[in-house]
């Protein structure tokens, strides 16, 4: 049996690997794209095929989260659901597996749920002065035509204090880009004497027939960090006008990737300022462009979540993807995307975030236990044998004081995944969330998944924890403790998840 579990998921692997040479030799060449000329690309093109074999052939590359074919990746950006299409654009070096000069990858899918990957989408435009194309945006101008919208950094140029922010058109299915001629579309002198540094991640958003876009920053040059506001002045969106800071970031050093959107009826600044991902919900003003919020929270407790970026989807629902970090260098690969979560409201103005529904197509055949009673001790659960999963269980504390979860690696000695619960703080690997539950009811609702290399939990619909791990062999098991009292699994399930390739 199990000779014939190892041959199946080598077989697997191996057409995986077939499946994404062809793909880069295929989709990636500039000749399949007629672009034959410039050298940015060429070379970028040759340098991501030159490193997928190994990037797909290490053991700890994510299957189910969004990865670059290979080489380094950060930030999602220009999240963009278009002519039937999710679009996901990221932060990419071509040319190694360390951060470098940025270009943007491309990946697409029709249902959230299988992915494909797609050519470069956009590189320094050399012959123009430019060196790397930081985080953005993508937006529909007033004329219905797709933009993306970027920090440029100039050759020479400093990030800190020289940052332009450039504009690109696409006429196809956003394969295609053209640097819009009116860049900068926001010069430095925009912003009429104010003196922005680090200024940079643009992002739009659309209130009562008005066009806004925010920047990051910081007004001093070691602090006071700002989200900067613009209103856009034409349909084309070339010609943008300065409304000053929608919000100064208390305490932070800078804003980078600021994320202002409409949620329900109220609006949510997300912000990345160099440490956790803050949220604040609250009040926009726009006639002032000045956001007035009432609370405030952290995205990931995790430390390897980072610079996320949103989506609104047709049905109106918004996702956010962050930038998983933290990954050893030297595989040929280094990053992934969070997965998609889905973003809501708590009546008292915390964010709430879920797995986005669609994931659960992926799941394959469950493992299930019911009501199963713990008393001052534990109970090992076999878990599907493979080191891609999701965990969902729901544990009624009762009378224990705390909840331990132990993940094993059935096969070696490596130390334990841990998540446990004391009744206010969750706790996975040594970080810490603040979790309170509902002191007569108190139930711990778990969504954990594993990734090879990567650990999403979620827990109670509220508090995520993103971590990067070891990847586990392909027997891992489930120990569940109760401390000092007694506590039911009211229900554990468990799924192989399969690869969104
Ligand atoms: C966030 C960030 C952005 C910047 C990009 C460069 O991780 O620093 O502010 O645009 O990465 O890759």
């Amino acid at each position: 049996m199990l000779a014939v579990v190892r041959r199946t998921r080598h077989d697997d692997f191996m057409i995986r690997i077939r499946h994404l040479t062809l793909f880069a030799l295929l989709v990636l060449s500039p000749g399949a794209r007629g672009q034959t000329a410039n050298p940015a690309i060429v070379q970028a093109t040759a340098a991501m095929q030159a490193a997928i074999p190994r990037a797909q052939a290490d053991p700890a590359h994510p299957i189910f989260h969004v990865t670059s074919p290979a080489q380094w990746m950060n930030d999602p950006n220009g999240p963009i659901f278009y002519h039937g299409y999710y679009h996901l654009f990221y932060q990419l070096t071509p040319f190694s597996d360390q951060s470098g000069i940025k270009y943007w990858g491309h990946v697409r899918s029709r249902d959230l749920v299988k992915w494909e990957p797609l050519p470069i989408a956009l590189w320094p435009s050399t012959e123009l002065g430019e060196e790397s194309i930081w985080s953005g945006c993508c937006t529909l101008n007033g004329d219905g035509k797709p933009m993306a919208f970027y920090t440029s950094i100039g050759q020479g140029k400093s990030p800190f204090d020289q940052a332009v922010q450039w504009a690109a058109t696409s006429d196809d299915d956003l394969i295609t880009w053209q640097k819009s001629p009116a860049n900068p579309v926001l010069p430095a002198a925009v912003n009429n004497g104010t003196n922005i540094y680090d200024w940079r991640d643009p992002f739009i958003f659309h209130d009562r027939q008005k066009t806004f876009l925010v920047a990051g920053g910081h007004l001093a040059q070691n602090g006071d960090a700002a989200v900067n506001i613009y209103e856009a002045e034409n349909a084309g969106l070339t010609q943008w006008k300065y409304r000053g800071v929608l919000f100064h970031i208390p305490g932070a050093p800078t804003a980078e990737c600021p994320n202002f959107f409409k949620l329900a009826d109220q609006w949510v600044l997300f912000v990345s300022p160099y440490g956790k991902v803050q949220y604040f919900v609250g009040d926009f003003d726009e006639a002032t462009c000045r956001f007035h919020p009432r609370t405030q929270g952290f995205l990931d407790y995790g430390s390897s979540f980072y610079a996320p970026n949103t989506m609104q989807v047709p049905d109106g629902r918004r996702l956010v993807w962050g930038w998983v970090n933290g990954f050893p260098g030297g595989h040929g690969w280094n990053g992934c995307l969070s997965l998609p979560r889905q973003l809501s409201l708590s009546r008292d103005g915390q964010l709430q975030q879920l797995p986005a529904a669609q994931l659960n197509k992926l799941r394959g055949a469950p493992v299930q236990w019911r009501n199963v009673h713990l008393e001052n001790g534990g109970e090992t659960f076999a878990l599907p044998k493979t080191n891609t999963l999701e965990i969902s269980a729901q544990i009624d504390l009762s009378t224990a004081k705390d909840i331990e979860l132990q993940l094993q690696d059935g096969t070696n000695d490596s130390s334990p995944v841990t998540v446990s619960f004391d009744g206010q703080e969750l706790q996975v690997l040594g970080a810490k969330a603040p979790l309170s539950v509902d002191p007569q009811a108190r139930i711990l609702n778990l969504r954990i998944f594993m990734d090879r290399s990567v650990l999403e939990v979620f827990a109670n619909g509220t508090v995520c924890l993103t971590k990067v791990i070891s990847p586990f062999n392909s027997h891992p098991a489930l120990k569940i403790h109760a401390q000092t009292g007694a506590a039911t699994v009211k229900r554990l399930e468990a799924w192989p998840i399969k690869t969104i390739w």
